[in-house]
């Protein structure tokens, strides 16, 4: 993702949805870049601040505090996925963005999930619930490529990067798999006995070694066109 920034000394960065800023911070080690962290919870804005962040603003978003074109690059790693509306805040990235600066994002498409269990109409309908219900935007990574063509970015780079699970612990503690089939039951989504036996043929699979879970993430990156005119560009903004 930084080297997608293509981040320099002295340049300055964003992160939307910096968490507890570990990322701003590498990139500004790393670079020597100045960082803004941002991130709509609290919580994480104090901590991002705590380890030292020397700039990190508690918002939201869909509405960043910041200027037009104040930015040479910004970036979000796994927060589109959450977002109530993804290209709301893709557009207010690419606003505070200067002409012919970078943005980079990345988020699992959970479109792209597989898992290996005895069953596997059963589990393509437990990940669809993951894709589809469970998370407000399961599935975008794979059309951001296409919203910074629509937006006249150039140098458009697409990567993808596929996890593999074989360790269902590790699964588990990150994402709850093994509990998906249940919330999809109380959800109507799904059986009650569907998800008894969701839960039994994931157990059969890890303790018979078979567990194979993947999911990939895309790494968008693009470059912001010098002129701001391009199509689909947000008007200047007076912020
Ligand atoms: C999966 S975490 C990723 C954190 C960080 N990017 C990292 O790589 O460790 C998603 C983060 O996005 C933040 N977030 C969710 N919705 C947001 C929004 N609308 N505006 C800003 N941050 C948001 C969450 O508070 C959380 O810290």
């Amino acid at each position: 993702m930084q080297e997608l920034l293509y981040a320099y000394p002295g340049g300055s960065f964003l992160e939307v949805g910096a968490g507890a800023g570990d990322a701003a911070l590498a990139l500004r080690t790393r670079y020597g870049a100045e960082v803004v962290a941002v991130d709509s919870s609290l919580t994480m804005a104090s901590e991002a601040r705590a380890r030292g962040v020397p700039f990190v603003t508690a918002a939201d978003g869909h509405r960043l505090p910041f200027r037009t074109g104040c930015f040479d690059g910004a970036w979000a790693d796994r927060v589109l996925q959450h977002v109530a509306e993804p290209e709301q805040v893709l557009a207010e990235m690419l606003r505070v963005i200067r002409p012919g600066g970078r943005i980079a994002l990345v988020d699992p498409d959970y479109d792209t999930q597989v898992l290996d269990i005895e069953d596997q109409e059963l589990a393509r309908k437990v990940l669809r619930f993951r894709s589809d219900i469970l998370l407000r935007n399961g599935s975008p990574a794979h059309r951001i490529a296409g919203l910074l063509t629509a937006r006249g970015l150039t140098d458009i780079t697409v990567e993808a990067r596929t996890l593999v699970v074989r360790d269902s612990s590790a699964v588990d503690d990150v994402m709850g798999l093994r509990t998906w089939a249940h919330a999809a039951a109380d959800q109507g989504f799904l059986g009650p006995s569907d998800a008894d036996r969701f839960v039994a043929r994931y157990d059969e699979a890890v303790r018979t070694g078979r567990f194979t879970y993947a999911v990939s993430f895309f790494l968008t990156a693009g470059t912001l066109p010098r002129e701001r005119s391009g199509p689909g560009r947000n008007p200047p903004s007076s912020a």
